[in-house]
């Protein structure tokens, strides 16, 4: 629907046309979007139709050394520039949520079509901004916005339009990948594998966002809401981060012939009304090697897609970095300025199916835990029996003899996941167990 005041149908400015490009953060990003868009200017002149003319650049301090870039082009103030009637399209790759918010709402309004790369905005104002758009017949893009280089966002909306997407599921944080990979390759523990990564530039100052799963609780709600038509907000997803996953409790998965990946898991399922429901989670899972996302190493991300007609795709690549998501931005920056020049828009927000979003205890998953439990008689009997009490079954159980205990490492088969939580605090009341290391969502090929 658009409103009453904005044109139904944009007719394009005409082939030919330059296209004013506002562009607001000159960071990792900004940098690599100004540079790709001046090297290669003449090329995606011919594929859009028409130049792209940069009309400004805002950064929070201009007297920064900015090598090659003409002063005059520089700015502290995004909104007087994303108003200049010179401007077609703002890109916005700053950062953060309320200023961006407050600066792409005004662009939209005033008739600006958007590319962000910003995750933490999209997830958390998907609404606001998309009616924004509608509104104002323009155009919103955020490929880059999830696992930067790679294509997602686009198949998603526009390949995969067509066919019913079941799950979507996938490594969407290039930090806790290259922590939990080197924590697999080196034996190394979480901190020192965290410093490796902030030594390298992967990890933020502060990590806390891509360590405790925030990040990629983002993306896992962008991908929901356009894999299943429905509104899912960072608020939605349940989220676990890395930060309590230990050198043993890597040593465990190898032992098991698996390996730990923080996971974005987004499914559609049919609740126990018989109704179809969504979920959207974020937490470490364990994975058997032979699962194609166990091979994703060091900072890559991948994405694993179920769909009822195409079957399984994956895809994979860059999820980070300046280049690479400067790629996916410029690809939506030559996606908006075609319908600047032909005219049309991009396909906007998609809500129609509106499923219920389920709480996480009502989704299935499998357990890996960890316990130190008493060495004597009648033991794994009373553990045993308690599971089964639950009505939970059991896939595996290995113990190892110690000095005055045993480890038990039990794996069940899928159940409810707030009847394995429940269950996991009988077995904490339980004096028979001495300790629970750890407990693990597990996931099978
Ligand atoms: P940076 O911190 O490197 O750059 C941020 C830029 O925004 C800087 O140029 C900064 O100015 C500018 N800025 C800050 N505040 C303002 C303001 N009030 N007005 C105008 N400009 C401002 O960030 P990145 O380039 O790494 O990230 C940008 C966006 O891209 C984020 O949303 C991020 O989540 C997303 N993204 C980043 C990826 C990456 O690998 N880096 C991957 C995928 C997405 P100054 O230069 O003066 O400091
Ligand atoms: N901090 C993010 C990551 C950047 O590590 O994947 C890309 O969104």
């Amino acid at each position: 629907m658009t409103s009453a005041s904005a044109p139904s149908f944009n007719p394009g400015k005409g082939p030919g046309s330059a296209v004013g490009i506002a562009l607001l953060g000159f960071g990792t990003v900004g940098t690599e979007v100004m540079r790709l868009m001046t090297e290669y200017g003449d090329e995606l002149a011919h594929r859009i139709g028409g130049p792209l003319e940069v009309r400004g650049i805002a950064a929070s301090d201009i007297s920064k050394p900015r090598e090659g870039v003409a002063p005059e082009l520089l700015t502290e103030d995004a909104f007087a520039l994303i108003e200049r009637e010179d401007v077609d399209i703002v890109v916005e790759v700053i950062g953060g949520i309320e200023y961006p918010r407050e600066v792409v709402l005004a662009a939209l309004k005033a008739g600006k079509s958007v590319v962000t790369a910003n995750k933490a905005l999209v997830a958390a104002h998907s609404a606001e901004l998309a009616d924004a758009a509608e509104a104002a017949n323009v155009d919103l893009y955020f490929e880059a916005a999830v696992a930067g280089a790679i294509p997602v966002v686009g198949p998603l909306r526009r390949s995969l339009a067509g066919d019913q997407i079941q799950s979507v599921m996938g490594i969407v944080n290039g930090t806790t990948n290259f922590i939990l990979d080197a924590m697999d390759s080196t034996g190394a523990d979480y901190a020192d594998s965290l410093a490796e990564a902030t030594r390298l530039g992967y990890a933020e100052a502060d990590p806390t966002a891509d360590v405790e799963g925030h990040d990629a609780a983002s993306k896992a709600a962008i991908l929901a809401s356009i894999a299943f038509h429905t509104r899912v907000t960072a608020d939605d997803v349940y989220c676990e981060g890395i930060s309590n996953i230990s050198a043993a409790d890597i040593e465990a998965a190898q032992q098991a012939g698996h390996t730990i990946k923080l996971l974005a898991i987004c499914e559609k399922f049919t609740n126990k009304e018989g109704k179809s429901a969504i979920s959207a989670r974020v937490h470490p899972t364990l994975l058997p090697v032979s699962h194609p996302l166990a091979s994703v190493n060091k900072s890559f991300n991948a994405i694993f897609v179920e769909a009822e007609a195409a079957g399984r795709l994956m895809f994979y690549g860059n999820g980070a970095g300046g280049a690479p998501t400067a790629s996916a931005v410029l690809g939506d920056v030559v996606g908006a300025a075609r319908n600047k020049v032909h005219g049309g828009r991009a396909p906007g927000e998609s809500t129609y199916a509106n499923l219920p979003i389920a709480d996480f205890g009502e989704t299935t998953t499998r357990y890996h835990l960890d316990m130190d439990v008493e060495d004597r008689v009648g033991v794994l009997a009373e553990l045993a029996s308690l599971f089964s009490e639950q009505g939970i079954s059991l896939r595996t159980i290995r113990q190892e003899e110690r000095d005055d205990d045993a480890r038990l490492i039990v794996v069940t088969h899928s159940a409810l996941e707030s009847d394995l939580s429940r269950t996991v605090e009988l077995l904490k009341a339980k004096p028979v167990v001495k300790a629970i290391n750890s407990v693990i969502r597990l996931e099978r090929d």
